[in-house]
């Protein structure tokens, strides 16, 4: 789902750095709107449905907070650790408004949700609070705020999908982009406050989803990847559609599953290319492994979050799955798709009552899949989940940080083997752009998400190019175009 660096929960900070628009226009006039997203795709991707609702609202984006009529921060719940990186920046802009009183300060996003009218009165400087679902009344609400009043919505919908709205891509590469295909999450992981952020699961209409993917191409773009907190879970019916309501409405049922909506997708163009984020082991089907084995266009990667490789564990969490169902997963992955297959991981150490021998069969899940990469966390309860209600958090923090870093040497040490597979072999690399060292080299991505670096000679951003595999790292592939 995310990027390709091995996160630790430090690193993820990194990740989780504020992006700002920097859609800039020549907009005398209009006010100005600066927008910084945290925590993962589904809000980045929730920025640019904000920005578009505000730009059709009259608004100018502006890449410089202080200039800025106004500023919104679009917040992440996940961890501890996100909701305080939120506080500490609204503290900075506190002294802003202290300067310019008329400065209209608002939260959306995840924390947004949970806290509620909490945070109007934690946070002094906050005068508009909206949630997930609330995002086209955001011009109402900043109204209210200018008025002088505090606004907040926090309504959370079963239907609401912002279908109709073309995101304003922020921070755009030009090549790849975001799509998200469904929002909420019906699952109830013990540790998880996203279900309480954002409310019930609904999928998106196909059509929509299309013409997204189509517009995409059309203005240049090479990479979609389709976004859901459990995209195997898509699941649309055109029974919803208004025509197929009430009496005697007649015509054909349609029913799309995430298969059918991946093949939908790949359709549009052999040089589009598609990814998607996140598949739950619950619920990966083979027919999506053979969807994806059929059509060259859909990334040979798969994020598969695991969290913990014991089951009673796995239990607590109510993840729904054990060890040896995750790992019926994996031989299906591997026995569809092959050993090249990139598959990644999420894993929670520490949480409620973990033994260390529990703890060591996370490490031996990771020694089986060898993922290419992970992204693990030390356990962080977050209030109002079934698991604060019900299950003391009782690994003390520095067994935690030691179990994390046990976690991640191993998954250091699975990369550097898994990369080395490349190394000598001739990779369909799609470029993203200059490496982020130096403009004489070209960076993209392969096949399995992982980032290839090589000399840039004539080719340019957008284009896909083979590259010969050289070298690795832990993070990297290093190579050279070979000429056809
Ligand atoms: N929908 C995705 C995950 C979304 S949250 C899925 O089901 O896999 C991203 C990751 O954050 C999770 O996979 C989990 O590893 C981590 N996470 C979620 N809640 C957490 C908590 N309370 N403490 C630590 N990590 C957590
Ligand atoms: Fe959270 Fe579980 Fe839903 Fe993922 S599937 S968002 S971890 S409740
Ligand atoms: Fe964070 Fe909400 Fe995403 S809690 S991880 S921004 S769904």
């Amino acid at each position: 789902m995310r990027d390709l660096e091995i996160l630790t929960e430090t690193d993820k900070e990194a990740l989780e750095l504020p992006r700002t628009s920097v859609e800039e226009n020549n907009n005398t006039g209009k006010r100005k709107l600066y927008i910084e997203s945290y925590g993962c795709q589904m809000n980045f991707s929730d920025s640019e449905i904000v920005t578009s609702i505000l730009q059709e609202g009259g608004y100018a984006t502006t890449a410089n907070f202080e200039n800025a009529d106004v500023i919104l921060l679009n917040t992440c719940a996940i961890r501890e650790n996100a909701e305080q990186k939120v506080r500490n920046r609204l503290n900075n802009f506190g002294y802003l408004k202290k300067k310019r009183p008329d400065l209209v300060v608002g939260v959306l996003g995840c924390m947004a949700e949970r806290l509620k009218t909490k945070f109007l009165e934690e946070e002094k400087i906050v005068d508009v609070v909206a949630g997930p679902d609330a995002y086209r009344d955001l011009p109402n609400l900043l109204n209210e705020a200018e008025d002088g009043q505090k606004a907040i919505n926090v309504f959370l919908s079963k239907e609401e999908t912002y279908a109709d709205i073309s995101p304003v891509r922020l921070n755009s590469n030009g090549v790849t982009a975001f799509v998200s295909i469904m929002r909420g999450c019906d699952n109830m992981c013990s540790f998880c406050v996203v279900p309480f952020t954002r409310g019930r699961e609904r999928s998106r209409d196909p059509y929509s989803i299309i013409k997204e993917c189509q517009d995409l191409l059309d203005n240049g773009f090479k990479e979609v990847t389709l976004l859901g907190q459990n995209v195997d879970s898509y699941k649309w019916t055109s029974a919803e559609l208004p025509s197929h309501k009430g009496e005697g409405s007649g015509g054909e049922v349609e029913n799309v599953n995430f298969a059918q909506l991946l093949e939908k997708v790949a359709l549009i163009s052999p040089d589009l290319r598609i990814r998607f984020s996140t598949s739950h082991p619950k619920d990966i089907t083979d027919e999506v492994l053979y969807t994806m084995k059929k059509y060259d266009n859909i990334c040979k990667y798969i994020h598969l979050p695991a969290q913990s490789g014991n089951s009673r564990i796995l239990k607590l969490m109510n993840r729904t799955y054990d060890r040896e169902w995750y790992i019926n997963r994996i031989d299906a992955i591997r026995n569809i798709l092959g050993e090249d297959c990139g598959i990644s991981q999420d894993m929670i150490t520490g949480f409620c009552s973990e033994t260390e021998e529990e703890h060591q069969d996370t490490l031996s899940l990771m020694e089986y899949v060898k993922y290419d990469y992970g992204y693990m966390f030390a356990y962080s309860e977050r209030p109002g989940t079934p698991a604060a209600k019900k299950l003391a958090d009782d690994i003390p923090a520095d067994v935690k940080q030691k179990r994390l870093a046990e976690i991640i040497d191993l998954q250091l040490k699975l990369s550097l083997e898994r990369n080395d597979r490349h190394v000598g072999k001739v990779q369909k690399v799609l470029v993203e752009g200059f490496s982020k060292r130096s403009e004489d080299f070209l960076q993209g991505r392969n096949d399995q998400n992982k980032v290839v670096i090589f000399p840039k000679e004539n080719y340019k951003k957008g284009d896909y190019v083979m590259v010969e595999i050289q070298s690795c790292s832990t993070a990297t592939l290093k190579g050279e175009a070979v000429k056809s």
